[in-house]
């Protein structure tokens, strides 16, 4: 049998830490290897999967694949409009433009908001961002991430991009000036170690971007598409965002990314000053519908809510018996991290031989992104296995 991941080695450029496994197909909550094994994937693609390995995607771009796959942006398009106008009707934002992926939606953001910067004075094209923050790998997703681990071998950097400390309205209020044209936020910050904004912290933000004539980029890149229990991950919050961008599930698998503007930014990029060959792809578009309305005609967001709460509850109980292995548990929805401390990769390990596939991210942190239609029998399964691990953990 061919060993794809010697395979993979050898061929594709060294630039991800791969799973030494061989999936051959995906089913609801589950992953299959080429021998049968069946795994519980509690990765979902990075939130990716959030209907997890669902066949009516499957149809519902196949079926356009057959209609036509690519038309280029001449074109007007029949799941791209519908896809926009799910987007229109359904959050804050009046018009949308789509992209392939989390960073180019950033990247188009960044455009937009220093052309509108531009409007208010030469010198208003300054953008803030958290540290810890993660918002892509492209030189402005890459540059508004504010971790030095991901810039130090790539300087220099986009010019003009400063930083303040999540959740830290001194901080926030130190580096804002009137050149600052807008701020970027994660309302949870996912590879940063699943730490969610404080209201305090956001009531700040809009009070300051009123003063001094900001925009709010919210990035929901991993936080959005029902992942929290909300559509948006901002709407728990008391406040509405100028932009917001999204990617990851929003094509149900297939690459797809959007920036969501409000009515008064809708003028700000003409034709020409921004475009992308495949940005809005009518098959991807098509898996978005499917995934839309799933998100906005059906229960999924309550469910998800409810299943959040019983999931951190059980949690709770596992942190109680293993204190030595748990030490926080934080997160909304189904976006969770466990802060596991020394133990994130014997845990990570134990678990894929107990058929339970988890991430992890930060150093420390068990990332729990379980498909948003995972069942309550599906989540005491992982309970279940989860405690086998603990166990085995506590032992060593
Ligand atoms: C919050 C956030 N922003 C941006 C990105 C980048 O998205 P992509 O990898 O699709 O470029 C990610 C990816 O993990 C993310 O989690």
């Amino acid at each position: 049998m061919r060993n794809l991941y010697e395979e993979d080695k050898k061929y594709v450029l060294n630039t991800y830490n791969r799973l030494d496994l061989m999936i051959e197909r995906g089913e609801g909550s589950y992953l299959y290897d080429v021998d049968g094994n069946k795994y519980l994937d509690m990765y979902s693609g990075i939130s990716v999967n959030n209907l997890g390995h669902d066949k009516g995607i499957a149809e519902a771009i196949a079926k356009q694949a057959m209609k036509y796959m690519h038309l280029s942006n001449y074109f007007v398009s029949e799941p791209v409009v519908n896809l926009a106008k799910l987007f229109v009707e359904n959050t804050f934002a009046s018009k949308v433009f789509f992209t392939n992926s989390g960073t180019e939606s950033n990247e188009a953001a960044i455009k937009l908001c220093r052309k509108y910067g531009k409007r208010f004075g030469e010198n208003k094209h300054e953008i803030l961002s958290a540290y810890n923050s993660f918002h892509g790998r492209t030189n402005g997703g890459m540059a508004l991430t504010g971790q030095e681990k991901y810039q130090k071998a790539f300087m220099p950097i986009l010019p003009g991009i400063g930083y303040f400390e999540y959740n830290n309205v001194k901080s926030l209020r130190d580096k804002v000036s009137e050149n600052t044209c807008a701020v970027f936020l994660e309302m949870i910050q996912g590879e940063g170690g699943v730490v969610e904004a404080s209201c305090e912290f956001v009531s700040e933000l809009v009070n300051l971007s009123k003063e001094y004539n900001f925009l709010i980029v919210v990035d929901e890149i991993q936080t959005g598409m029902g992942r929290t229990g909300d559509l948006l991950a901002y709407e728990k919050y008391d406040f509405t965002p100028d932009i917001v961008t999204v990617s990851k599930s929003v094509g149900g698998g297939i690459p797809l990314g959007a920036m969501l503007v409000c009515e008064r930014l809708e003028d700000v990029l003409h034709p020409g000053d921004h475009g992308s060959t495949f940005g809005g792809n009518p098959v991807s578009c098509a898996g978005g519908e499917y995934v839309m309305d799933k998100l906005v005609n059906t229960n999924l967001c309550q469910e998800v809510k409810e299943k959040g709460v019983y999931l951190v509850s059980k949690l709770k109980e596992l942190k109680e018996k293993y204190p030595n292995v748990i030490k926080d548990i934080r997160g909304r929805g189904l976006m969770i991290g466990m802060d596991v401390g020394e133990h994130v990769n014997a845990i990570k390990q134990i678990s894929q031989g107990k058929n339970l596939l988890l991430n992890s991210t930060s150093n420390t942190i068990i990332r729990l992104l379980p498909s948003l239609c995972i069942s309550k029998d599906e989540i005491d399964e992982f309970l279940e296995i989860y405690e086998e691990v603990l166990k085995q953990v506590f032992k060593k």
